[in-house]
């Protein structure tokens, strides 16, 4: 055993999202989102779930941030729900939403919990949406008008800020394979949505510059999962590269740091992206202060012709959580080694990771033992990138809370903290009282 020592003011944090906890998101003069819209439509979520109630977290924010403060997290990354700002997504200002963040922040800072901001994670407002969403190239507008007053109401505490969660899940799971809001299958609308994204993202980022916010950071997160090849041959390395290139931070940081798609999506998907694009990347280009990634999982990719950029993925026979995702820390490593390598960002956070495992409540309490099994070898990794110059500067486990987990409704489990959905009560479980041990001493045995 040997202990795992992190650097001097490491950000220990954990991370939820407005419509996976808040619950209520009609209070208040709040306007639907699309996630309320495609919930409420039958067969999209397992077991007809709904983020009508999720977490109540929108009543109980306070308990939950003195949940926060005996755990000791260091800093808290959570979003803002767009559409309890503007109801209709433009235009009309809800002050009630503002007071909620308001109390939300701080509270924290009460707290010595420093907020990090998603200014959207998936919850787009249902009104945009009528108007065509992200594929319509004035959402660009939009989302900036929001972003930019969200800075405004809330930069005066709120120095970190995320611009996207995840833009290639919005734009391929929502609008590609239709089992995320809003629902569509259409990869063409899916290329327009990558596109119109990193519009809003670099528009938004240089309103945050005029904003000149004392000591503000500005970033995006991207989902990853390390895709190695399945055999040493040309075709299972090539497949491989292209879906690294697609699907993980490649596809939005080479926009945002060089300018242009990378060389896979280039070669044999640029007809899928609107006409004329090249004509943005130059505005697309936009220094950003940290980069947010994302990792679970990975997988081995084989070449397969009738499948999208000719990949497929194969078993390994790895361990996996309870999504039946691999549980791959290595490729953790390789994901951060590999962004820094790739883009030498100023400043790297893990906003995400962690996995569901069927937790059960035994004598009020949860023994997740997998969990903390999954955060230690995933840590480690995380160390050894900072060992090999990764400039990683905090870590954020996915989730504080079991929550709404999308379609899967409250069918998987991703809390350090147990939730008893009849009652609302909250349990911490074992990795959540690990990971304050984490916490405490900056380091843990391994
Ligand atoms: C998302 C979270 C989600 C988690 C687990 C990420 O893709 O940002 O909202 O709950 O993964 O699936």
């Amino acid at each position: 055993m040997s202990e795992k020592v992190f650097p001097k003011d490491f950000i220990w944090g954990a991370a939820t999202a407005s419509y996976q906890i808040e619950g209520s998101p009609l209070a208040d003069g709040a306007g639907p989102s699309i996630w309320h819209r495609f919930s409420h439509t039958s067969g999209n979520t397992y077991n007809g779930d709904t983020g009508d109630v999720a977490d109540d977290h929108y009543n109980r924010y306070k308990e939950d941030i003195a949940l926060m403060k005996e755990l000791g997290l260091k800093a808290y990354r959570f979003s803002i729900s767009w559409s309890r700002i503007f109801p209709n997504g433009k235009g009309k200002i809800n002050e009630k939403g503002i007071d909620f963040y308001n109390r939300l922040v701080d509270e924290l800072l009460k707290a010595n919990i420093t907020p990090f901001v998603t200014l959207y994670h998936w919850d787009l407002p249902a009104a945009l949406q009528d108007l065509g969403g992200w594929t319509n190239r004035d959402i660009a507008y939009w989302y900036t008008d929001y972003t930019d007053y969200m800075f405004q109401r809330f930069g005066d505490r709120v120095k970190n800020w995320i611009t996207l969660n995840e833009p290639w899940v919005m734009a391929f799971v929502g609008h590609f394979m239709g089992e995320h809001a809003p629902g569509m299958k259409d990869l063409y609308a899916s290329f327009s949505v990558v596109h119109n994204q990193l519009r809003a993202h670099s528009k938004t980022v240089k309103a945050f510059r005029e904003e000149n916010i004392k000591e503000g950071k500005i970033g995006i997160t991207l989902s990853n999962s390390s895709h190695d090849p399945a055999t040493d041959s040309q075709e299972d390395k090539e497949a491989a590269r292209l879906a690294h290139e697609w699907t993980n931070y490649p596809l939005f940081l080479n926009p945002i740091y060089k300018g242009e798609y990378p060389s896979g999506i280039k070669e044999h998907a640029s007809e899928f992206l609107p006409h004329n694009y090249e004509n943005d990347l130059e505005e697309i280009k936009e220094k950003i202060d940290f980069v947010g990634i994302n990792y679970y999982s990975g997988d081995l990719v084989k070449l397969d012709t009738k499948s999208f950029l000719g990949g497929k993925t194969v078993e390994r026979g790895l361990p996996k959580t309870e999504m039946g995702w691999e549980i791959y820390p290595e490729g953790f490593y390789k994901i951060l080694k590999g962004v820094q390598e790739e883009y030498n960002p100023k400043e790297v956070y893990v906003t995400e990771n962690g996995a569901a495992f069927d937790d059960k409540v035994v004598n009020q309490e949860v023994h997740d033992e997998k969990r903390i099994e999954y955060l230690k070898y995933h840590l480690e990794q995380a160390l050894r990138a900072i060992q090999n110059g990764v400039t990683l500067k905090g870590y954020f486990v996915w989730s504080l809370l079991d929550n709404f987990e999308w379609a899967w409704g409250y069918s998987k489990r991703f809390g350090i903290v147990y939730v008893d959905y009849k009652t609302q009560k909250r349990i911490i479980k074992d990795s959540g009282e690990w990971y304050s041990q984490v916490i405490k001493n900056n380091s843990f045995e391994f």
